[in-house]
């Protein structure tokens, strides 16, 4: 059984006029990272927010935060989000040319680097620069938006990265990113994961924000 869950609720959910204060109550709440999508409306249909609302929200929380880029040519905003008090900074595969230069910068700015792979992209485009990261995203969704349904085929890439990443001796956190509930959760750990991406179900809980993530936490637990 894996060490515990990290919980990273998305912002992508959260009511943004409200969102130093959404922020602040899934920190109480117990969250582990604060996880950010940030979409350029061309690697993804969507545009969200940059560097500017990542510095806004240091000051409302503690927790690491994860920022997840999904935009194109990211090495030209990395500086500037580590400006923004970033901790953690994902990039797609699908989006770099440079690789492992772009994985050399976001570590030589001080943050975790992490890689994220989209539902069609196979594992095979890690196995060069699973060595260099901190954690990889295995997208659940297809990236862009907040509340789409998980990808079942999803669970077996999990558990395959898991053996991957056990034979070489690699202690790289895996995170899922999309589509997770309370009902998916065990499977998901079971499978492998480290660490859950969760958007429409902690911001958009009927129940509010504490008591989503609390049984999310139980089910994980
Ligand atoms: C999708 C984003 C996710 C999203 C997850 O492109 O990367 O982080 O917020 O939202 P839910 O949990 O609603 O699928
Ligand atoms: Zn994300």
């Amino acid at each position: 059984m894996n060490s515990r869950i990290k919980i990273a609720p998305s912002i992508l959910s959260a009511d943004f006029a409200q969102l130093g204060e959404q922020v602040a109550e899934a920190t109480k709440a117990g969250a582990d990272y604060i996880h950010i999508d940030v979409m350029d409306g061309h690697f993804v249909p969507n545009i969200t927010i940059g560097a500017p609302v990542v510095a806004s929200l240091r000051s409302w929380t503690h927790l690491p935060l994860d920022v997840h880029l999904m935009i194109e040519q990211p090495e030209r905003y990395i500086p500037r989000f580590a400006d923004s008090g970033a901790n953690i900074i994902t990039v797609h595969v699908e989006a770099c040319s440079h690789l492992h230069q772009t994985i050399q910068l976001i570590k030589k700015l001080g943050m975790r680097a992490g890689v994220a792979l989209n539902p069609a992209s196979p594992l095979i485009l890690l196995d060069e620069i699973m060595i260099q990261v901190d954690l990889i995203v295995i997208m659940s969704v297809e990236p862009g938006f907040g509340g789409q349904a998980f990808i079942p085929e999803t669970l077996d890439k999990i558990s395959r990265l898991c053996k991957i990443l056990n034979n070489r001796e690699l202690a790289t956190e895996i995170e899922v990113d999309g589509g997770i509930t309370v009902n998916n959760t065990p499977r998901i750990t079971v499978a492998g994961a480290n660490t859950l991406v969760l958007g429409t179900s902690i911001f958009k809980a009927k129940e509010g924000i504490n008591q989503a993530l609390q049984g999310i936490r139980r089910a994980v637990n």
